[in-house]
């Protein structure tokens, strides 16, 4: 059985624990887009692992893990995370493969998010600023572009580098009145990422097809939420890559076909990190109760997340859009406490009901919310082992949103460790 898990909202939604708990039954975890923009959190006992750019798998000292072509490879946070992971005796050594086509984030790229930000002033768009976007667009450039597979040859690369820096440094200059950057610093931090990453960097998509003939049990890990889809999402307020399941085949060269099963995983609220339209946002002391209880704090960059209610109009779009067949709902602890629930269940254009998402951003800031309330609970949620032991009420607040989005939930999060995932028929 090969899985793909995929975040459904705008990211954030726990994908790094469905991942975890999934890996029991895998043999390859792979990450297919994205970059070090994304943040998951795994907890295992009681050490946590924030990891921005390695797979979730990693922290199972027997997974083998991929980072496929579609990602933007951050090679200092990387490093970092391998020592961070080394440091607690986890060794990625013989099982970590990287694409030699993935394209690499460098200085240059988050010092221009960061001046095209500071430039676009309130239009911002709310960016990681981590080079992610400046990466992509070089990658789709192609003359400036640099590929893992470029840190073979130093020769090669410090030609290239001064000639990409030498083009970057006349428009940082005239466009940003920013201080110039040093290809020559540059190429010195890519000396000693050649000598860390080299043993790692490989073909994975033979890698992958050989896996696939030998019977691997692959499992593929989305970054970010299909709202930030590139081609899909909430455009120009979302990530720069394919984050929903469409990603998947380019960012790894696996077709979806081979695919058994896309999991789609939710808060049973809504998040949104940056700016942009957010129909069911709780600008209030709704929402601030549940950024409380939920730590609804950016992994990646600290930021307050922006809650609110459940989208099933959104979600059943992402979910139509990835051919997602299941959901993992993550978060309903969070719920608990609450008189009333409220589900988004449709959304007024102009006066008129649609069900359907407008995912143009100027389209999605004009709608208006149609809701369906629904009592809630006071129960404590996170000791709860089993989907009988529910209360009633959080039970019917699932089957009203499984109603909508048409899909059943499979999975249900009632607080952050792995053990606290409990399985629904
Ligand atoms: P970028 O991916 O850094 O270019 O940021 C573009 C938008 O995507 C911003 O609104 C970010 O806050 C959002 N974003 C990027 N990665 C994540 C993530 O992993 N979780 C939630 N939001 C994200």
């Amino acid at each position: 059985m090969n899985c793909c898990v995929v975040g459904l909202q705008w990211g954030d939604e726990g994908k790094g624990k469905v991942v975890d708990i999934l890996a029991e039954n895998s043999d390859v975890v792979v990450r297919y887009a994205g970059g070090a923009n994304a943040g998951h959190t795994v907890i295992i006992g009681d050490e946590k692992f924030a990891l921005h750019i390695m797979p979730s798998g990693a922290v199972r000292k027997d997974m083998n893990c991929v980072i496929g072509n579609g990602v933007v490879f951050d090679p200092e946070i990387f490093i970092g995370e391998l020592k961070g992971l080394s440091d607690r005796d986890i060794s990625l050594e013989g099982r970590l493969f990287i694409s030699e086509n993935a394209h690499v984030v460098l200085d240059y790229h988050k010092a221009e998010d960061q001046h095209r930000e500071n430039a676009l002033g309130k239009n911002k768009l709310g960016t990681t600023i981590r080079g992610i976007g400046p990466c992509y667009a070089d990658k789709i450039g192609r003359s400036f572009a640099v590929r893992m597979a470029d840190f073979r040859d130093l020769d090669q690369l410090k030609e290239k580098l001064e000639r990409i820096v030498s083009y970057k440094n006349k428009v940082f200059t005239a466009l940003y009145d920013a201080e110039p950057i040093s290809a020559a610093d540059i190429f010195e931090k890519c000396k000693g990422y050649a000598a860390a990453l080299t043993p790692y960097i490989t073909n994975t998509t033979k890698y992958l097809h050989e896996g696939i003939e030998a019977g691997k049990r692959l499992l593929f890990e989305g970054a970010q939420g299909a709202l930030l889809d590139i081609d899909h999402g909430t455009f120009p307020f979302v990530t720069s890559s394919n984050a929903s399941a469409l990603g998947m085949s380019p960012g790894c060269g696996v077709p979806s076909s081979m695919v058994d099963k896309f999991i789609g995983v939710v808060k049973a609220y809504s998040t949104r990190v940056g700016a942009g339209p957010f129909p069911t946002e709780l600008d209030n002391e709704i929402g601030e109760t549940i950024r409380e209880k939920g730590h609804e704090y950016g992994t990646t960059t600290g930021r307050p997340r922006r809650c609110g209610w459940f989208d099933a109009v959104a979600v059943r779009y992402t979910v139509a859009i990835g051919g997602v067949n299941e959901i993992a709902m993550m978060h309903m602890d969070t719920l608990a406490g609450f008189d009333e629930l409220k589900i988004c269940k449709a959304y007024k254009v102009n006066g008129v009901e649609t069900t359907f998402f407008p995912s143009d951003a100027v389209e999605l800031s004009s709608v208006e919310c149609v809701y369906e309330t629904m009592p809630g609970w006071s129960e404590d949620l996170r000791g709860v082992t089993a989907y009988d032991q529910l209360p009633e009420n959080a039970k019917n607040y699932i089957a009203a949103i499984e109603k909508i989005v048409k899909i059943p939930v499979t999975m249900v999060g009632v607080g952050p460790k792995r053990s606290q995932a409990i399985p629904k028929g």
